[in-house]
């Protein structure tokens, strides 16, 4: 039996995953697996009626999970950043899921804004999750001279910086430290070599931008070196800016794509784009030793909440990267290919691409055709 914590969230986060726990019930009767779901109400309702957020007693329940479903954050009625940083952020954190796996698969009966129809997209994309620009450390300084202590406290490192900046003729200055450490960089590149190994891809695409940026990316390198010769697999390396370019115009090269955090977090959304849209992605945020927690890429999308107009695939499809990574991988193809086949026949499209089929008809499609083949 596997425990998953489901968090259905805000907008169109519960009518998504309803779709997805639907596909997951076909999936368990036609394979005999057991799941046991209990659902989290977190989110912008509970936290007006509650003015809690995440509760220290939720993380405790939720780390009894083998994985957690979301929906999505954000609620019009709440601050920008109080569920999304509260709810999303933290979790990421408290379980150090340091790897965001967000594959770039474009699937057949799809209309891509950015690639012809009939060009064959299939990338892993591993996204570092953790540290680089987003470690949170930084400031502002007026003119003058000022000190400032910064900590960066991790389960694994702590780290102490002491910044002081004397600043002449101008008014105000910001800054911002990213940091990337040789565990912290070997860890989620080593994921995505074996990764690579594992699906039997022959190339992977480190992303760096080593040529301006060359301490904390020059050990990226190093590090990707390393473990590149460890696991045996070719790798190139490749600076963001061509990346994005070589993403528009020859995706197809792409096998595996891994990259720091910020550069990562960027392509990943202009992958999101190649692949038919931000309803069409799946993530995972993945800590191998942990608690994994599985998402769509999308957010809330309050301009479509409550309508049936949300495509329920980056959800469906992300329940099928949790499957995999609970080892059920012929369940995950299973689920993909359904997928693929309601799309191929173009009997239903939702309406982000241009179709009628309502959420939940489209949930009903990808289900029946799962329990038939
Ligand atoms: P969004 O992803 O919610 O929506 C962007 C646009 O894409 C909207 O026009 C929306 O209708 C459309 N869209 C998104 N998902 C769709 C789907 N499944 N089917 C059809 N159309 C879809 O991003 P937005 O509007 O910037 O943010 C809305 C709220 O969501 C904010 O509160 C934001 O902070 C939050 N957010 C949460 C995320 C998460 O939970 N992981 C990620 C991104 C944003
Ligand atoms: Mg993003």
């Amino acid at each position: 039996m596997q425990k998953v914590g489901v968090i259905p969230g805000d907008g169109i986060g519960p009518e998504v995953v309803k779709e997805a726990r639907k596909v997951l019930d076909a999936v368990s009767q036609k394979r005999n697996l057991i799941f046991e779901f209990e659902e989290f109400p977190l989110g912008a309702k509970h936290y007006l009626d509650t003015g809690e957020v995440l509760s220290d007693e939720t993380l405790q329940r939720l780390s009894k999970k083998d994985a957690i479903l979301l929906g999505a954050m954000g609620d019009p009625r709440v601050k920008p950043g109080v569920l999304e940083k509260g709810i999303l952020l933290r979790l990421r954190f408290h379980f150090d899921q340091y790897i965001n796996l967000r594959p770039i698969k474009l699937l057949e009966g799809v209309p891509s804004p950015l690639v012809d129809t009939g060009r064959k997209v299939d990338i892993q994309f591993v996204r570092e999750n953790t540290e680089d620009f987003y470690v949170g450390l930084g400031g502002r300084v007026k003119e003058g001279l000022s000190k400032t202590e910064l900590e960066l406290k991790r389960r694994t490192y702590e780290a102490k910086f002491e910044v002081g900046v004397d600043l002449e003729d101008e008014p105000e200055l910001a800054f911002q430290i990213g940091v990337i450490t040789r565990s912290g960089a070997r860890r989620v590149l080593d994921f995505a070599f074996q990764l690579a190994k594992s699906k039997k891809l022959n190339l992977v695409t480190c992303v760096d931008k080593a040529n301006v940026l060359t301490e904390m990316y020059g050990l990226w390198r190093e590090v990707a070196d390393e473990v590149s010769m460890k696991h045996g697999i070719e790798r190139e390396f490749q600076y963001v800016d061509a990346v994005a370019l070589h993403m528009v115009r020859t995706p197809e090269r792409f096998r595996m794509i891994v990259s720091p955090n910020l550069f990562g977090d960027i392509l990943t959304d202009l992958g999101a784009a190649i692949q038919g849209g931000l309803g069409f992605a799946p993530s995972g945020n993945i800590n191998p030793s942990g608690v994994s927690m599985f998402e769509p890429v999308h957010g809330s999308a309050p301009d479509i909440a409550g309508k049936g107009l949300a495509n329920p695939v980056g959800a469906i499809l992300s329940s099928a990267l949790m499957l995999e990574a609970l080892g059920h991988k012929d369940a995950a193809d299973d689920v993909e290919r359904s997928v693929e086949d309601i799309l191929k026949s173009g009997k239903h499209r939702t309406a982000d691409i241009g179709g009628k089929t309502a959420t939940s008809k489209f949930g009903d499609a990808v289900v029946s055709n799962l329990l038939r083949r």
